[in-house]
């Protein structure tokens, strides 16, 4: 699977131009509405620019392979959250891609330290959930919070789980510029 290195935050633009109106794999959002809802939801909490970046690119990997949108359905994981963070390292720094890299692992973390969150996760994340590994045993929740970003990791990924409201309205892609910009190296 080839996968594209972007190197400038035009060219992002130009990704979520061209791919955000795919599915939102199972979802009732479009991966661009996702993608601003996450962003939105960061910005109301007074997250950093670097952490609202994360929230907008977080599943920027599945705007750049040429999987199908149902792929989790059909037994595949496409490993979009080291893909993003891979396609995104030219242009930021470890705090916003590193946090893009555990949210998958942050969702399994969650799963397995937290009873009432598992009992909210949409379908489609639950499936992909038995993908990705399912629950952590103790060594992994151990390693997960050995990581610099593993605490702003989880709060990416609550933020992604409210971010499937087709009700909620958000700013426009342009009105995450600036934080991109004051966020990339
Ligand atoms: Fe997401």
């Amino acid at each position: 699977m080839s996968l594209r290195i972007v190197s400038s935050i035009s060219e992002i633009v130009d990704v979520f131009e061209q791919r955000g109106n795919s599915e939102y794999g199972g979802e009732d959002v479009t991966q661009i509405e996702h993608a601003l809802q996450s962003a939105t939801l960061a910005e109301s909490e007074s997250a950093s620019a670097e952490l609202i970046s994360a929230a907008l690119l977080h599943d920027f990997g599945h705007l750049i392979h040429s999987l199908p949108d149902d792929a989790p359905d059909n037994g595949i994981d496409d490993f979009h959250e080291a893909a993003a963070a891979k396609s995104l390292c030219e242009v930021f720094p470890d705090s916003v891609t590193e946090p893009i890299k555990l949210h998958v692992r942050a969702k399994r973390y969650l799963c397995t330290t937290d009873k009432n969150y598992f009992s909210k996760l949409s379908h489609a994340s639950v499936t992909s959930l038995n993908l990705q590994g399912g629950t952590m045993s103790d060594q992994e929740l151990h390693e997960f919070e050995s990581y610099t970003y593993w605490q702003d990791a989880l709060r990416l990924r609550v933020w992604d789980d409210l971010a499937k409201d087709p009700k909620i309205h958000t700013p426009e892609l342009s009105h995450f510029i600036d934080f991109l910009e004051s966020a990339r190296n």
